[in-house]
């Protein structure tokens, strides 16, 4: 494939005199790729069974005669109001029992027989008649499945999640079993008697909530794979995507990433947010990760502002380019937006698009019409990979155990691999995401934050890769539960514990959610005085080397920070997080360690670097200019400026 570059047109919203400018702007912005369809079911099926398909003939028609290729949505994402009329199953229903209603998008359950059935033919209809169009060179499954609803908690629902949990555990005795039903009589004669976790007095059973998270992104991944089995009947050899949302909690996109033919993302980073050039990188890393050998798209970024913050500020000029820019530094092979044409009325009247209501004459356009022209000319970027000898371990469930109510405290997990990913970031260190028990002879240090519930596999795994030579760091709160949510037989930590030389007596969390000043602890040791947030415990090194020591509040005296020779590896035990500057210091201990060093010699604030292929490319996601050090040369860059060195 060519680099893709385009976003999503919906020209049901204008006449068709509007459509003959489309093209022609679409021309001169250098467009490659138009996602068609993504919000059109009612345009394509006005009544129940009855279909209109010229208009979309025509739009697909003019758009293969300019040479654009249609990445053509399934169009299921929005049912028209028939649908909920006609058939009032298919509206979710939330954990309070609120059954919600049309008016906006996305209101329809996985789990109704009705929805399946009407989306099921909506895609066969179109997938008939586009299926071998010479334009269609992608089919777009859905939209962001589950951004909006991802869970239901209604009858459907809960027949759906009897089914899985009888396919997961084959009786019930193992089920109670699992779910740890002995405590607060909850014991169950038969898997009839099993609910979904709806709105109750107080904490739900843990193992419950956490099958029914695995069981509601099962369910939506099962709805994508229903689509994708009709369209790769219909429309053999054309490539399937859904577009997936960075590091979207309620959606396991390990499992989801094995069913797509290419990955892509959409990604909203607020421009007046200093970290997010940090936030979308880590984004585009998991994409990349996610991908593994595939190509991943970066599917939907707003060109400027978006619609849907208290406060929708601009892309600063020049801050759209350093973005996408970014994502092809970071493995991506086309750079795609939300939406090409800004909508007159509507829901998104005010999310910005390639073309402003202002017309083309304007820096929105010309901005996207000078990349258009840059893309062009960068096609020997694409597939080319993204060398990386870090890696972090994200893992969906030890999210979700890690979040739920009755816990040593309120932690979020999201916020903890970010601050990890950051201080690799800051170092130009470049990163891979990898999932429990994946392969890990790539790396030379491998970081395990939080990783709350893990099986013995992935266990087993983070063991050998130090023992065979590699740096393994593990956070406080890691191998704490088995995949059953039930403490870890061997203690905390597991088999790691042996691998770490660590036994963790108790827990002692600093921060909580209500308090107005986090508390910290001081930490002293060889790297010198830090500050630890969020958590301490009292542990003891058995066989490890205290690196460094809590030196305040009922743990003074107790590790915070140790060292243990494994095989040919080294294990390392975070007993705190660190704040940033103390994460820095652990980071640059653990890279030293691994013999891992940066892009970069010299760093900036706002400078990410990263290599791809044979280009290593230096953005500048600042406003001022910014000196760094490369290959032994200081580099200046300009407000936002991107160097591409080959
Ligand atoms: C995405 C969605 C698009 C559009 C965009 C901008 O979540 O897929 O359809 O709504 O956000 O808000």
């Amino acid at each position: 494939m060519t680099l893709w570059f385009g976003g999503d047109y919906n020209p049901e919203q204008w006449p068709r005199e509007v459509w003959d400018e489309d093209v022609r702007l679409m021309r001169r912005a250098g467009v490659t790729v138009a996602t068609v369809g993504v919000f059109s079911w009612a345009q394509l099926e006005p009544e129940d069974g009855r279909f209109e398909f010229d208009w979309l003939d025509d739009v697909l028609g003019r758009l293969h005669a300019a040479g654009i290729g249609v990445d053509l949505a399934t169009a299921t994402g929005s049912p028209p109001p028939w649908v909920l009329r006609g058939y009032p199953d298919v509206a979710p229903v939330r954990a309070d029992g609120v059954r919600l209603g049309g008016g906006s998008r996305q209101h329809y359950s996985p789990h109704s027989p009705s929805y399946r059935r009407l989306a099921g033919r909506l895609v066969r209809a179109l997938a008939e008649r586009y299926g071998s169009h010479p334009a269609l060179i992608a089919w777009h499954v859905n939209n962001e499945f589950g951004c909006h609803v991802s869970r239901c908690y209604g009858e459907h629902a809960a027949v759906a999640f009897r089914a899985w949990l009888r396919e997961r555990y084959g009786t019930v005795e193992a089920l109670n079993e699992a779910w740890g039903t002995a405590f607060w009589s909850q014991r169950y004669a038969t898997f009839d008697e099993v609910e979904p976790p709806r709105a109750a007095p107080t904490f739900l059973n843990p193992t419950q909530l956490l099958d029914f998270d695995r069981f509601s992104s099962d369910a939506l991944l099962e709805l994508y794979r229903s689509e994708a089995a009709i369209l790769r009947e219909l429309s053999p050899g054309v490539p399937i995507t859904t577009n997936f949302m960075g590091p979207f909690r309620p959606l396991d996109y390990w499992r989801w990433a094995e069913e797509v033919d290419f990955v892509s993302d959409d990604s909203y980073p607020d421009p007046v947010d200093p970290d997010s050039p940090v936030t979308a990188a880590l984004g585009r890393d998991l994409m990349r990760s996610l991908a593994g050998e595939r190509p991943w798209v970066l599917m939907e970024q707003a060109p400027s502002a978006v619609n849907w913050r208290p406060r929708n500020a601009p892309k600063p000029p020049g801050g759209n380019r350093v973005l996408s820019m970014q994502a092809l530094a970071r493995g991506a092979d086309g750079i795609m937006y939300f939406q090409w044409r800004q909508s007159a009325s509507g829901s998104e009247t005010f999310h910005s698009a390639m073309v402003p209501h202002a017309g083309p004459d304007t820096r929105i356009f010309r901005e996207i019409e000078a990349l258009g022209a840059e893309l062009g000319g960068m096609g020997w970027v694409e597939r080319q990979p993204v060398p990386a000898r870090v890696a972090i371990v994200f893992d969906w469930e030890a999210r979700w155990a890690l979040e739920q109510p009755s816990r040593p405290t309120a932690l979020n997990y999201l916020d903890i691999v970010t601050d990890w990913y950051r201080a690799f970031w800051d170092r130009s260190v470049t990163v891979d995401f990898v999932r429990p028990g994946a392969d890990l002879s790539g790396y030379r240090l491998v970081v395990a934050p939080v990783l709350f519930a893990a099986g013995a596999a992935a266990l087993d795994g983070l063991h050998d890769f130090a023992a065979s030579g590699g740096t393994l760091a593990v956070t406080f709160q890691s191998g704490i539960l088995d995949e059953s949510l039930h403490v870890n037989p061997s203690g905390y930590l597991g088999r790691l514990g042996a691998t770490l030389g660590v036994r963790i007596e108790e827990f002692a969390p600093l921060a909580g959610p209500g308090d107005a000043e986090p508390p910290v602890v001081a930490v002293e040791g060889e790297l010198g005085p830090l500050t630890g947030r969020l958590w301490s415990e009292f542990a003891h090194a058995g066989g490890a080397e205290v690196v460094a020591t809590f030196a305040g509040g009922d743990v003074a005296g107790w590790p915070a920070l140790t060292r243990n020779g494994v095989g040919s590896g080294t294990a390392w035990y975070v007993g705190t997080h660190f704040d940033a500057a103390g994460l820095g210091r652990v980071a640059d201990a653990l890279l030293a360690g691994a013999g891992v060093t940066g892009v970069l010699d010299r760093c900036a604030d706002g400078v990410e670097a990263v290599v791809r292929g044979d280009a290593t490319f230096v953005l500048n996601h600042r406003g001022e200019e910014r000196r760094v050090v490369l290959s032994g040369e200081e580099l200046t860059l300009g407000p936002r400026e991107v160097r591409i060195l080959r």
